[in-house]
């Protein structure tokens, strides 16, 4: 009776050993020595149950899955390493990782994020260090979804965010604040165009912060005191759309005076104006820049330049009115003019007359000169300038 008992339980033992081996979701490749899982491009709908349990690296990539549920990685609490790109994830449910209690590192990239449960990045101790949503925020409310899951998440131990390629063009104040241990945050290849005084606020250990390809012209006054207020960082800000005017020296003094590193200092150039197109922003001096004289200077200048341009402005616009107004009356301006001119005509041919009767004595008293004149004649009574003419004089004299 012994000696079959020992081949059947060396059966059972091999059955169990290679269902164990076998225990790899279907289409998924599984190597059992690396405890590693891959699922990529292999047409999944949903996260597959079969899962080893000693798994610490798991890759589902390329398949189609809209949703992530609460249950969806149950039972792995070894999992140090999820990549879940590119699988179209529309939503995160509540508690989507949280039995995932060694999760180090989570790879959300290329996904279209629609909505983030507010207790999506739940996990107890909250022991995640690396956080990737790289093009993978569908718009701005996904934005603010996420920004409530990391206050919700409590992700203290988090030393990186990949934020990059998500259109983001505004960033929250404040939004990094419950992350106090990041130390590396890349918000490359988004739409950012200012920093504001507390954009950066809450994150002292920042060791690195990738602000490449955005659409920043200039950072002005408040963005730097945001930047230099990160003391130790090393700071990328390259392949931005510099517009090099006179605003743009100050941002050019404070990358040669800066404790803050800029690590591609040498590579900012200008976009525009054309004439200084590729022109390194560092090299360029004020007189480049078109700014003469001290920075106050400057800008009593430039006041004074813009208010003289306004003045010029109005005037102009007061002339074309004016023109406009004396054109639409034209007839009766020309009629005021006749008139003025003849009224003129008539008071100075009057003086004139009056002149000559009174320097030459002799004609004082002679009357024939008015009866050469037509002032009585009624076939001329008509003229009225004529009339005045004679009329005036004769007046004077009596
Ligand atoms: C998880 O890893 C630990 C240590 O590496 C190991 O002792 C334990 O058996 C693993 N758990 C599972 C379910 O494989
Ligand atoms: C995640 O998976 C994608 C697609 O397979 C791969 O390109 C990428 O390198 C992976 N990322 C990490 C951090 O493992
Ligand atoms: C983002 O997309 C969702 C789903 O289409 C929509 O409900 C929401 O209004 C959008 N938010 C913004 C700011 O456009
Ligand atoms: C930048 O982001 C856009 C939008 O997400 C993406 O389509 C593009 O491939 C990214 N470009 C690079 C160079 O990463
Ligand atoms: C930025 O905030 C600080 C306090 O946090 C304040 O002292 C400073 O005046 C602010 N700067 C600007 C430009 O608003
Ligand atoms: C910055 O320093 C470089 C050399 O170190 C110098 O050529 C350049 O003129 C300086 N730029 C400004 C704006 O001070």
């Amino acid at each position: 009776m012994m000696p079959p008992a020992v081949p059947l339980t060396l059966v059972c033992a091999m059955l169990c050993v290679s269902t164990c081996v076998a225990l790899c979701p279907p289409r998924c490749e599984c190597s059992e020595s690396q405890h590693t899982v891959r699922c990529a491009s292999v047409g999944l709908f949903r996260i597959p149950a079969a899962i080893p349990s000693d798994t610490s690296s798991l890759i589902i990539t390329g398949n189609t899955i809209p949703r992530l549920d609460h249950s969806a990685f149950n039972g792995l609490q070894n999992v140090t390493h999820l990549n879940l790109s590119n699988n179209g994830i529309m939503e995160v449910g509540s508690h989507a990782f949280s039995s995932l209690h060694m999760l180090r590192s989570l790879i959300l990239n290329n996904n279209q994020l629609v909505l983030i449960h507010p207790e999506a990045f739940s996990v107890p101790g909250s022991p995640l260090q690396e956080l990737s949503l790289r093009s993978s925020l569908f718009n701005y409310t996904s934005l603010t979804d996420l920004i409530t899951a990391l206050r919700w998440g409590e992700l203290t131990n988090l030393l990186r965010l990949d934020l990059s390629g998500n259109r983001l063009v505004l960033l929250p104040p404040g939004m990094f604040a419950p992350l106090p241990n990041l130390q590396h945050l890349n918000l490359n290849n988004n739409s950012l165009v200012a920093v504001y005084n507390s954009t950066f606020s809450g994150i002292d250990q920042l060791l690195e912060l990738d602000l490449t390809r955005n659409a920043f012209r200039t950072i002005n006054d408040e963005g730097l005191h945001e930047l230099e207020r990160l003391g130790q960082v090393r700071l990328l800000l390259g392949q931005n759309p510099y517009v090099c005017t006179c605003e743009v020296q100050e941002f050019a003094n404070w990358l040669n005076s800066s404790k803050v590193r800029v690590g591609d200092a040498d590579r900012l150039y200008c976009e525009f104006p054309a004439a200084l197109r590729d022109m390194s922003l560092r090299v360029l001096g004020a007189q480049a820049l078109g700014c003469y004289g001290k920075p106050y200077e400057e800008i009593t200048n430039l006041s004074l330049h813009t208010s003289y341009v306004f003045l010029g402005l109005v005037l102009g616009f007061v002339g074309m009115v004016f023109l406009l107004v004396v054109y639409l009356n034209r007839k009766g301006i020309k009629k005021w003019i006749t008139d003025i001119h003849e009224a003129c005509r008539d008071v100075l041919e009057g003086y004139h007359y009056r002149y000559e009767i009174d320097s030459d004595p002799r004609l004082g008293h002679v009357p024939n000169i008015n009866q050469g004149r037509p002032r009585n004649d009624p076939h001329l009574g008509h003229i009225p300038s004529d009339a005045r003419i004679t009329q005036m004089p004769s007046d004077v004299t009596l």
